[in-house]
């Protein structure tokens, strides 16, 4: 059997989690990554091609791809990436602007259903696999709402957004956000509460401040805890340290999760699910949720099935490896 080419476009932390999650799937070969800036990606990457980004006639030919892996940014490049790429090949993506994703899913279906290709969007935890068990939990236990908490080790998990938003501000030379579940919320929630929660209700907001020389620190704090969406609606705390304890106490991308929803069945009778991932680094477990679902896409792409897709429209058995035999025999 002919494995699957996989071109990776962007090359970040999620894209590094492809490369290295390709070598664990057999049937999958990394046929070359494309980048805006090929310089910096080939001063690490020697062993496969890495071309420029608007060379699609050059990347085509040369890596010819069954599948293209989107991992630039959410913010910037995927709302533009997205629709330009489904224009020349079948793509994956992990676009996480959840309030988005409707409108970027008929663009994504739009561009794809054009060119006769198929497109697999927002896919990876979350959204992703805890989208998946939010529209279970609603299915199987009816009437159940479903909520999601993060960080629930004493940890908590890293939110690479809200990181991002901290060294947004002007004195700030580097920072970590480590977001907490508040475990009496998810007491309520297995309780069988099903209790209405303003954000705040449900985590708190940990942050980890280097600062530049110079920069006042009571008014880098003032301006954190009232930054709206982000910080506002959260009990926060600032810790200034220096950027050698940042470096050493909190490197890596850890983060974990959970999606309960309980309700009744028949007369009264409680129920419960509850789906928790722990992950010691959130972009290589996206990477290899998106590399589950490039299989999957091809599998859609060879039936003819073209335009875009969520987890959602996708049987599980096209994410595996394992022959109908085998799910049969070891899954069900
Ligand atoms: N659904 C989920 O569960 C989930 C989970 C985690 C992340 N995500 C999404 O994945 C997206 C990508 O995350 P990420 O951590 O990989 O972002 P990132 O490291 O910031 O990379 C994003 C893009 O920036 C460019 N880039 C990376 N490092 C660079 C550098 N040193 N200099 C210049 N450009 C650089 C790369 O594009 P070029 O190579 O083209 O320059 C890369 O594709 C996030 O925006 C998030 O939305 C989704």
């Amino acid at each position: 059997m002919e494995k699957i080419r996989v071109m990776i476009v962007g090359y970040g932390n999620v894209g590094r989690g492809v490369v290295e999650s390709i070598k664990r799937n057999p049937d999958m070969v990394l046929a070359g990554i494309v980048s805006r800036s090929p310089e910096r990606v080939k001063k690490t990457v020697t062993d496969v091609p890495v071309l420029p980004v608007n060379e699609p006639d050059v990347w085509m030919k040369e890596l010819r791809p069954d599948v293209a892996i989107l991992c630039g940014g959410s913010k910037d490049d995927l709302p533009k990436q997205g629709p330009e790429f489904a224009r020349y090949v079948n793509t994956v993506d992990s676009f996480d602007n959840h309030s988005r994703i409707p409108e970027y899913f008929h663009a994504m279906d739009e561009a794809a259903q054009k060119a006769g290709h198929t497109a697999v969007i927002s896919t990876g935890w979350d959204p992703g696999i805890f989208s998946l068990q939010r529209a279970i939990a609603g299915a199987f236990i009816p009437g159940a709402h479903a909520y999601g908490f993060y960080g629930l080790g004493p940890k908590g998990g890293l939110s690479m957004g809200h990181s991002d938003a901290l060294r947004t501000i002007p004195g700030v030379k580097d920072a970590r956000q480590f977001t907490h579940a508040i475990p009496e919320a998810i007491d309520k929630i297995r309780n069988g509460e099903n209790p209405v929660f303003e954000p705040g209700d449900m985590h708190t907001r940990e942050c980890f401040v280097v600062l530049e020389e110079g920069a006042d620190k009571e008014a880098i704090t003032k301006t954190i805890l009232e930054m709206p969406g982000y910080f506002a609606p959260y009990k926060t705390t600032v810790n200034f340290i220096s950027q050698e304890e940042l470096d050493a106490k909190y490197k890596g991308f850890p983060h974990d999760g959970i999606v309960l929803a309980a309700g009744v069945t028949g007369n009264g009778n409680t129920a419960l699910s509850e789906y928790r991932c722990q992950w010691g680094s959130n972009p290589e477990a996206t990477a290899n949720v998106l590399v589950a679902h490039a299989r999957a896409v091809v599998r859609l792409a060879r039936e003819g099935k073209s335009g875009a897709f969520t987890i959602l429209d996708i049987p599980a058995s096209y994410f595996s490896l394992m022959t109908k035999e085998e799910l049969l025999a070891h899954c069900m």
